[in-house]
């Protein structure tokens, strides 16, 4: 069972399949939804998606900022999780911006997440604030 990552376009059937995944990972349980503007403004960030076999099991939102990349709308279908699927696809996100000349990655972590940022060498900065009623902590990686 070998995931495979890659990039897909914004506006794709690949992409919307995505949006389904992460809506009803992160926002659905919350009462929300991702609002069409949000959905617009992705035109201009990197897709990531994984792929086992032919089913979408993972993506993730790349935001380029400067010499920065923002990483979010991080999961991994609930059923696979603690496979190293969701450490896979950081690896996969690190050779990108590698690549790319980015110098690090952050994200806004959600508070349940920090272990799993922390097991892929993010380190927490300030303290947790709070984002849609959860608290968060931002964290990043110097590649
Ligand atoms: C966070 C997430 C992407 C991790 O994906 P994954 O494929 O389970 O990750 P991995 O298997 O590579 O690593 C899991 C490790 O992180 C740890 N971990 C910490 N918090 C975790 C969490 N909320 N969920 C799963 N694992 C978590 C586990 O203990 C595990 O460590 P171990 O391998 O040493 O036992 C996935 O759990 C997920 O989609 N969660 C819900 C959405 C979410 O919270 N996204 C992040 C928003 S900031």
């Amino acid at each position: 069972m070998e995931a495979h990552f890659k990039f897909i376009e914004h506006g794709s059937a690949h992409w919307e399949k995505a949006v389904e995944l992460r809506e009803k990972i992160l926002r659905i349980p919350l009462g929300a939804r991702f609002t069409k503007e949000e959905l617009a403004e992705e035109k201009d960030h990197f897709q990531l998606v994984g792929f086992i076999n032919d089913e979408l099991i993972a993506t993730a939102v790349l935001v380029p900022e400067q010499r920065v990349l923002k990483m979010q709308r991080v999961v991994v279908k609930a059923a696979i999780r603690n496979l190293n699927i969701g450490s896979k696809m950081m690896a996969f996100c690190e050779v990108f911006a590698r690549d790319k000349n980015y110098h690090s990655i952050y994200c806004h972590a959600r508070d349940t997440a920090v272990d799993f940022y922390l097991k892929n060498s993010y380190k927490g900065e300030g303290d947790y604030f709070d984002e849609d009623g959860i608290p968060h902590l931002k964290m990043s990686k110097t590649l």
